[in-house]
């Protein structure tokens, strides 16, 4: 297979696929503590979104969108010959999820939205985001760590698990400047989700640690109430990476939410 033409990914298990899409500015790994829970009885798929891990980044990173990347999300569907799956994502993943959902409903059989937002950046941050971009130009990708990684846990994981801050430390370094910037520009220039929430109707799962400092609990709120068929889980001491300061709450959810709908399907 030719595999830089499509995303590289992970893949375990078999059975109804569950597509995991990974927050910035991380990459697969970021899931590590679900597969040994969701993989049994389930095909679990795990892309490096374009830039990042194994993914090489786009030939212009200037012209990455979110856009483009949920097409390359259906594109590794095609190559995988899965007509529809469950799509999770986290964060940037989960506006990949939102894009994904709107361009190709067809495709998704559940949407799982976890710490993200439908709101497109307000001024300031867009302007944050721009000045990451010209630091990471200027200094390297490591000049990132002290702006993104201290946010990205609960406070209470952080200091009890320091290895993870190492970990998605090195996912930085390890990323390349034009990965990093095609995601800070695709990020920076998203559009708004709001519009289109109300046309999801597809079951849908929104999770969100109750100390995302990044996307606060309101903004998964008020994707839940925007869309007419979804369930919000909120995850007490939780932090924006709620799969990670809370991985078996996270995917108690996930596989409740699941079962169910597989329960009320064959009654
Ligand atoms: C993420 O976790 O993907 C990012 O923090 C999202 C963002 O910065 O908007």
């Amino acid at each position: 297979m030719e595999r830089t033409r499509t995303l590289m990914f992970d893949e375990h298990g078999h059975g109804d696929p569950l597509l995991l899409v990974h927050g910035f500015p991380l990459n697969r790994e970021m899931w590590a503590g679900q597969v040994p829970a969701l993989a049994p009885g389930r095909r679990l798929i795990m892309p490096d979104l374009r830039g990042f891990g194994a993914t090489p980044p786009a030939a212009e990173p200037a012209a990455l969108t979110l856009d483009a990347m949920a097409a390359e999300v259906r594109d590794l569907l095609d190559v995988l010959s899965i007509q529809r799956a469950v799509i999770c994502g986290l964060s940037m993943g989960g506006y990949v999820a939102l894009a994904f959902a709107r361009r190709f409903p067809e495709r998704v059989q559940v949407l799982i939205l976890a710490d993200t937002s439908a709101r497109p950046d307000t001024g300031e941050r867009r302007a944050s985001r721009t000045e990451q971009i010209e630091l990471a130009e200027r200094a390297g990708t490591a000049a990132l760590i002290p702006l993104l990684v201290p946010l990205l846990l609960a406070p209470r994981t952080a200091a009890e698990v320091p290895a993870l801050e190492r970990l998605y430390a090195g996912m930085v370094v390890g990323t390349s400047v034009a990965g990093l910037v095609g995601g800070l520009i695709a990020i920076r220039d998203r559009a708004d989700s709001r519009p289109f929430l109300a046309a999801m109707t597809m079951p849908s799962l929104v999770i969100v640690g109750e100390q995302d400092a990044i996307t606060p609990p309101e903004l998964s709120e008020e994707i839940a109430a925007g869309m007419p068929n979804a369930t919000l889980v909120t995850l007490p001491g939780a932090g924006h990476m709620a799969n990670v300061d809370a991985p078996d709450r996270f995917n108690a959810a996930v596989l409740d939410f699941l079962r169910n709908l597989s329960t009320d399907v064959s009654h």
